[in-house]
């Protein structure tokens, strides 16, 4: 195991709603952890002493502006499809269970100029973008929070959210108020120079993308954290071949990179989530199309289907033979 991880237990556990867990997480030596920026996230290992999954959980931080530093970490799952992570934690997580952690990880933060912040959260995606909302809160940055969920008694941290913002924030329940918010229209109301930051379901994401592009911002001023790129509940058992001959089942909880990883094939990686472009793979053959969900092949080459991002995309089903 890299040893950039450390061993850690879970210190507690609180049912947010019927599918989201909150979980919070101390070294298992008992030392402090550190503070992280707005937006982190820990890359997570369980599953037993071979930590046969990993996935990465945005870092909560306090909930409210009194809390100074606490010494743990808090993240909150929400439990997906059987068979996959989330559904691991939501079943064996207690006090006490043992885990590997990452350091915290900051692709996804704040930029420092104190400008006005846009933060769009879809869901799940609350986890990175309070934090945000509580940084701006705290620095007195000009924000405005637009959050998204199904229902609101499916949305973690609504409470917490108000009253962190106060009418900076905006909860849009899908269910009550029928359908998508209008992106066009929030992105038109920001104070010139605004930067946004969604994180969500990748439809969110692309539509407030969008919705900039029409309107004429910068690609810039839209930073964006992807939740569940790699996973779809219609995923099939799939093969992979290497090119030495090796058959390698992965079953639809799992990445292509998961399995070959822990079939002791050499892979490379870094953000595991189909933007840094690292585990791109040459493909020799594949028996149907692939659903490529990264973000970093252009639409020609995935059209193609000559190259893979085995951290995130996967044939629809049967076998693809790699050239690795
Ligand atoms: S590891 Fe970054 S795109 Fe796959």
């Amino acid at each position: 195991m890299p040893d950039k991880y450390k061993p850690a237990v879970v210190l507690k556990r609180r049912e947010l709603t019927d599918h989201i867990s909150e979980i919070t997480l101390g070294l298992a030596d008992d030392s402090p952890l550190p503070a992280s920026r707005a937006g982190a996230h820990v890359e997570l290992r369980f599953g037993g002493n071979d930590g046969r999954f990993l996935r990465h959980y945005s870092l909560i931080g306090p909930l409210d502006l009194t809390s100074t530093h606490e010494p743990f970490w808090r993240i909150a799952v929400q439990r997906e499809n059987r068979r996959r992570g989330s559904d691991y934690i939501h079943r064996h997580f207690r006090a006490g269970t043992n885990v590997l952690i990452s350091p915290a990880l900051s692709p996804f933060r704040l930029t420092s100029d104190d400008g006005p912040a846009l933060l769009i959260a879809g869901g799940i995606g609350i986890t990175a973008i309070l934090p945000m909302l509580r940084s701006c809160v705290m620095r007195r940055r000009d924000v405005h929070m637009l959050y998204v969920g199904r229902s609101r008694e499916a949305m973690a941290y609504v409470e917490e959210a108000e009253a962190l913002g106060g009418d900076a924030v905006t909860v849009h329940d899908a269910t009550a108020l029928g359908g998508r918010p209008d992106l066009d229209a929030l992105l038109a109301q920001q104070p010139t120079n605004t930067t946004a930051y969604v994180c969500g379901p990748p439809a969110l994401i692309d539509g407030t993308r969008q919705a900039a592009q029409r309107l004429g911002w910068a690609p810039e001023r839209v930073r964006h954290e992807i939740f569940n790129a790699a996973h779809k509940a219609e995923d099939h058992a799939v093969t992979v071949q290497t090119r030495s001959g090796t058959q390698i089942p992965v079953s639809p909880g799992h990445t292509l990179l998961e399995a070959l990883e822990a079939a002791g094939a050499e892979t490379f990686s870094d953000c595991r989530r189909g933007e840094c472009g690292l585990c791109i793979t040459p493909v020799s053959s594949v028996d149907t199309d692939i659903d490529h969900r990264d973000r970093f092949l252009t639409p020609d080459q995935k059209r193609s289907n000559r190259q893979i991002a085995l951290c995130c995309s996967r044939p629809r089903s049967g076998s693809i033979a790699l050239d690795i």
